[in-house]
């Protein structure tokens, strides 16, 4: 198991549907928070909610302590201008985000490129923002060329940070095979341990072994409590990405709980 602080990130995606079901889960999280000892929550809800849910942070929170914060699902590069429907990295950040998602499956789907979500990770991370890349392949072959395709998302997305900027960023392997699935399905505790190593070896490759020794690694894709334990302590991950069961506070309250007892 890794000895970072841990990173639990709530994706809650395009939910809920009314800005009531989003206070109550944002509630239900923060009260699961309250006890934690070394692991922080990173709730993602959708943008139209930030305003909102800001003013539900603890002010400790703010100031940079652990517990609850809030990010961002996705980003636009530009700082300002006619680009009708984005939202820049620094009004994430006036609206109360500290971090981000960039390059969620989900987003590479509808067209967003490497090179696009490069400039994204470069933008966040000019507005101090801790960036969140999500990595992973749609498949696994026997040959091994998933691999490479993982490295190639890698090398591209950081393709603009400097060493000095590492501290702000996070590495989200999330197989597209695994995410909306049943929990059984998802990566194994020490099929994770592989891909902790295989990632922090193209990391070390890129900026040297000394540097990349704190850059949280997370696994997302059908995290449940019944399997967070195993992932977080097999896998040596920093944490997890969560999606559906985020937005049930009793399961997200459970994964926290086990997740933080590691
Ligand atoms: P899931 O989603 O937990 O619902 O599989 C994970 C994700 O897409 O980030």
């Amino acid at each position: 198991m890794s000895k970072n602080k841990k990173l639990v990130v709530a994706n809650w995606k395009m939910n809920p549907q009314t800005p009531e079901e989003a206070k109550t889960i944002f509630v239900g999280t923060r009260k699961a928070t309250e006890k934690l000892k070394q692991t922080e929550a990173i709730v993602c809800p959708p943008s139209i909610y930030f305003a909102q849910l800001a003013k539900l942070v603890p002010s400790k929170a703010k100031a940079g302590g652990t517990k609850i914060k809030i990010g961002g699902q996705n980003v636009f590069w530009e700082p300002s201008g006619s680009f009708t429907g984005e939202t820049s990295a620094e009004m994430l950040s006036v609206a109360g985000a500290t971090h981000v998602i960039v390059g969620h499956s989900e987003r590479r789907a509808l067209g967003e490129t490497d090179e696009m979500i490069s400039k994204k990770v470069s933008a966040s991370i000019q507005a101090n923002i801790i960036t969140i890349l999500c990595i992973g392949e749609r498949e696994r072959d026997h040959h091994g060329n998933y691999l490479s395709f993982l490295k190639h998302q890698i090398m591209s997305g950081l393709s603009g940070v400097q060493k000095k900027n590492l501290f702000q960023i996070v590495i989200a392997y999330e197989p597209v095979w695994a995410i909306g699935k049943s929990e059984s399905e998802a990566l194994t505790g020490s099929g994770m341990h592989e891909m902790t190593i295989f990632i922090r070896k193209i990391l070390s490759d890129m900026y040297g072994r000394d540097n990349v020794s704190n850059i949280p690694i997370l696994y997302g894709g059908s995290v449940s409590p019944n399997n967070a334990g195993n992932i977080v302590s097999e896998g040596y991950v920093d944490g997890l990405l969560v999606g559906r069961q985020s937005l049930d506070p009793a399961l997200f309250t459970e994964i926290l709980k086990i997740v933080d007892s590691l």
